[in-house]
């Protein structure tokens, strides 16, 4: 179980610590606004902010920000 801060909000994720953050946003907390696009972190399409850095979704892993922020298309329309 990690729990996880994004927009500003906690939420427990049961998982391992290698399910990709893109797969947590979209599915598990249906965070959509963030989009896959080539998988391989080259296109942008799954940009989010990570502690106020920018970071590919698609190429970080829960158990590595599992005490970070994680700011989302979502939170940023919120601001
Ligand atoms: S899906 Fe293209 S960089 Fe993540």
């Amino acid at each position: 179980m990690f729990k996880i801060n994004v927009n500003n909000k906690e939420h427990s994720v049961s998982c391992t610590s290698d399910r990709i953050l893109l797969d947590v946003l979209r599915e598990d907390l249906r965070l959509t606004g963030t989009k896959r696009g080539c998988d391989i972190g080259v296109c942008g399409t799954c940009t989010v902010l990570i502690d106020g850095k920018v970071r590919r979704a698609c190429k970080v892993k829960i158990g590595d920000v599992a005490e970070g922020k994680v700011l989302t298309i979502e939170g940023l329309s919120q601001v």
